[in-house]
């Protein structure tokens, strides 16, 4: 499909293509209009609506409580900025659990009101039935295993899940039924990479890592991580690319410094 002249939209065939050609798929997540432009601008494949934005945009601890209005509104501002990456937005907790009626009626509203391009739940056999809906329904669905920051509480960490045998079959039957259900690709968050690597060789689907080793079909980082503006936060899978916390405080000590020594605005700077 050809979209805006010249630039071809990525679509979930394009990532299905990526996988059968080994050519690795790149993934950030996104929440505003001003850097989803930036990273669909320098080629990103795939942007995610995280419902992380629980917790780098709103502040709060997990991602539990941001609404569907509220990814609606960060969907709507990414979906505005991109020209050619696909865009997933995540169904918040609460939004889909209850019965896969609400999953869909969740799934539909996301779709017409943000413009996105499918969407992503956690879970595998308890939300089969609602994948299912959704997929029926022609909206794309993306999976997530592992770690399920919604499922924090009943985790009680965000240590490294299925290390031991039995969850690690578990996840892999798991993996499975996401496919048979018609996702069309799943994110496997905090395992082992050797577990990683054997989902990767079963499915047919692209598997997205986080945390989940170099043997995964992508990459998926958060873009608060990513980009260094969250400074408390180092686990072993995070490659910082800036250290943003440091350059936009060292910035605004600088600009502060300017306004109280009456450096700015100077002459040139004036009307
Ligand atoms: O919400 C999010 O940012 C995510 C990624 C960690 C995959 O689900």
């Amino acid at each position: 499909m050809s979209v805006h002249g010249e630039i071809r939209r990525i679509t979930t065939n394009t990532l299905q293509s990526m996988k059968q050609k080994g050519e690795k798929i790149s993934m950030l997540t996104a929440y505003d209009f001003s850097m989803a432009q930036i990273f669909d601008d320098a080629g990103i494949d795939v942007l995610l609506v995280g419902d992380s934005a629980s917790n780098v945009m709103a502040g709060h601890e997990t991602t539990l409580p941001i609404t569907l209005d509220q990814m609606i509104y960060h969907a709507q501002s990414v979906v505005r900025a991109c020209k050619r990456c696909l865009v997933i937005v995540d169904l918040p907790f609460g939004s889909y659990q209850g019965n896969s009626k609400e999953a869909l009626n969740s799934a539909i509203r996301i779709m017409k009101e943000s413009g996105a391009h499918g969407i992503k739940l956690e879970g595998g056999s308890e939300v089969i039935e609602s994948i299912k809906r959704i997929v029926s329904a022609g909206v794309p669905v993306m999976g997530h295993l592992g770690l399920t920051p919604q499922s924090i509480y009943k985790f009680g960490t965000y240590t490294v899940r299925a290390k031991e045998e039995e969850e690690a079959e578990t996840l892999v039957a798991n993996a499975h039924l996401l496919e048979e259900a018609g996702c069309f690709s799943v994110v496997l968050e905090k395992i082992p990479a050797s577990l990683g690597k054997r989902v990767s060789e079963a499915l047919k689907i692209p598997l997205i890592g986080i945390g989940a080793g170099m043997h995964m079909d992508g990459q998926v980082l958060v873009m608060h991580d990513m980009l260094g503006i969250t400074k408390n936060f180092s686990p072993r899978f995070l490659r910082r690319y800036l250290n943003l916390y440091e350059e936009i405080r060292n910035a605004t000590t600088q600009y502060i410094t300017d306004v109280k020594n009456r450096d700015f605005p100077n002459e040139k700077e004036q009307y």
